[in-house]
């Protein structure tokens, strides 16, 4: 077995790194985004009808302390007041994706239209348009109706494909008119592994129930033909733009000197980006993709291989398209479980120096979002790329937009980013235990007020000068965090602690003398 593993991060050690480009060019997109499961709430109000993610959460022992989106930031009520905070933040664009059984409560079109649904994706899209931000569309972030998961096996099956494209269809009918950015698919590589492979997301599956392989060419399917259904029904008429989201993995070598090692790396990139952007870039799977799995499955006595295979008109269907590249940037340690994660062979490792900001499996290191978008700038001839994700906290931002600024020097076609997220939110199996929000939500109160946390305003700077608006006042919010940090564990903690043991004292004392 040979390893992967990273390279220490200069960026975020201690200060901010001195920013080297400073303005982006006009015309960038700058925004956040957010998701129908982790914020809508209203799980079962007004005609929608369950998801995968609402049968998931509400087996006990799913999610952390068996948290539910069945509320989330409610969201679904509070369309107005967050339109206002996206105001506040100057955003011009906002990620948002749409939840299919709101519209289709069984995901059948011909079984049921839910007209309520329709009305409130037509109104929150008008609301931003009336504020002028642009609205970016997903039509699938991971909530599949439960219905085609009890009747179908939701990606497992083929027909599943057909039902999402007849979804899409009406999306671009009833919003196509207003709405010019769509992402088919946010982030399939989670759905596929962490849905079908780890089981640690709905549906909760693991191999032997199923094959993530298998969910996953039903989806590359399925991005394919919904592409070709805007192109050659919607794309005349409405001039939008279809994209997908793709898993922002990216591998360095522990030795760059070894050719193992660098075989290792390209390995990775190519099992975790590879799978779905060589399809949809070169119309079929990543050769050491297609070599390694019929390795593996040989080895383990199978006929064929457990990665599907796509026939010559497939390839010929599925290559090419795409208007553009959405790419989410949060970088997740690797999982050693049967599989597909077995399937790559090599043994990832996350270099102790890498700054975790936050949850425990994300970790800092912009400039290996650099590596990767020159990686997909010469693999996949310079497509046109939006960030679609980017997140946690203040410092951590401006490390990546920085390195986004160096790409974009490089001549990387990058277009938009999409900070993440709005609010805190419902974060999938961690619950609400992780907050990526630029406002903090006080679940709490009633009404669960938002207020906006140190990352919004520095957004908003960042928005208003179209980049980094000065590197003194960069450094100076980032250095008045660290003083924030450093005088909660440097001063507000000891002190705390100090006056705990000297009243412990006193009330010792005063005990001792009552009872002497
Ligand atoms: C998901 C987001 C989620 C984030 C942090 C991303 O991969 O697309 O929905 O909020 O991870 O949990």
């Amino acid at each position: 077995m040979s390893e992967l593993a990273v390279l220490r991060l200069p960026v975020l050690q201690g200060n901010v790194e001195i920013m080297t480009h400073f303005f982006l060019p006009s015309g960038l997109l700058w925004g956040v985004g957010s998701s129908a499961y982790q914020t809508e709430g209203a799980w079962d109000k007004d005609g929608k009808g369950p998801s995968i993610w609402d049968a998931f959460t509400h087996k006990k022992g799913k999610v952390f302390r068996s948290e539910t989106g069945d509320s989330a930031r409610n969201g679904y009520y509070k369309v107005k007041d967050d339109i206002q905070l996206l105001k506040e933040l100057k955003a011009n664009h906002y990620l948002l994706s749409i939840s299919w059984p709101r519209i289709m409560p069984t995901g059948i079109k011909t079984e049921q239209v839910n007209e309520k649904g329709i009305q409130f994706y037509n109104d929150t899209i008008n609301s931003l348009l009336e504020n002028n931000i642009i609205p970016i569309v997903s039509l699938y972030h991971w909530d599949l109706p439960q219905v085609l998961q009890e009747t179908y096996g939701g990606w497992q099956n083929i027909s599943t494909m057909n039902y999402f494209n007849d979804y899409a269809n009406l999306c671009f009918e009833k919003f196509g008119d207003r709405v010019k950015h769509w992402i088919t698919f946010s982030d399939p590589w989670a759905v596929d592994v962490k849905g079908y492979d780890t089981g640690e997301h709905a549906p909760g599956l693991k191999p032997g129930e199923c094959s993530a392989y298998k969910a996953a060419h039903h989806i590359i399917k399925a991005h394919a033909k919904v592409w070709h259904s805007y192109n050659d029904t919607w794309h005349s008429e409405q001039q939008g733009m279809v994209g997908i989201s793709l898993t922002r993995s990216w591998g360095e070598p522990i030795d760059p000197h070894s050719q193992t090692d660098k075989a290792a790396a390209e390995r990775y990139i190519r099992f975790h980006l590879g799978w779905f952007a060589n399809p949809i870039y070169k119309g079929d799977y990543p050769e050491v993709m297609k070599n390694y799995v019929g390795k593996k499955s040989a080895q383990q006595g199978l006929g064929t291989s457990r990665l599907p295979t796509f026939s010559v008109q497939e390839k010929t269907y599925i290559k090419g398209i795409l208007d553009f590249l959405g790419i989410p940037i949060l970088l997740f340690p690797f999982l050693q479980v049967p599989s597909y994660n077995t399937d790559y062979d090599l043994a990832e490792l996350v270099d102790p120096k890498w700054p975790a900001p936050g949850p425990k499996w994300l970790y800092s290191v912009p400039w290996g979002f650099r590596r990767l978008l020159n990686f997909i700038k010469t693999q996949y001839g310079n497509p046109l790329i939006y960030v679609t994700e980017n997140g946690v906290a203040e410092k951590y931002l401006t490390g990546y937009i920085d390195e986004i600024l160096k790409a974009l020097n490089d001549g990387v076609n990058v277009k938009g980013y999409t900070a993440w997220s709005l609010l805190d939110k419902f974060e999938w199996n961690e619950g609400f235990s992780e907050r990526f929000g630029f406002y903090h939500i006080d679940f709490k109160t009633k009404n669960e007020p938002r207020h906006p946390k140190a990352s919004a305003d520095y957004y908003k700077k960042i928005i208003s000068a179209n980049g980094f608006p000065n590197p003194r006042e960069v450094m100076s919010i980032a250095n008045s965090l660290m003083a924030h940090m450093e005088m909660v564990t440097e001063i507000v903690l000891p002190t705390v602690f100090t006056l705990c043991i000297l009243i412990s004292i006193v009330l010792l004392i005063f005990y001792l003398r009552n009872h002497s």
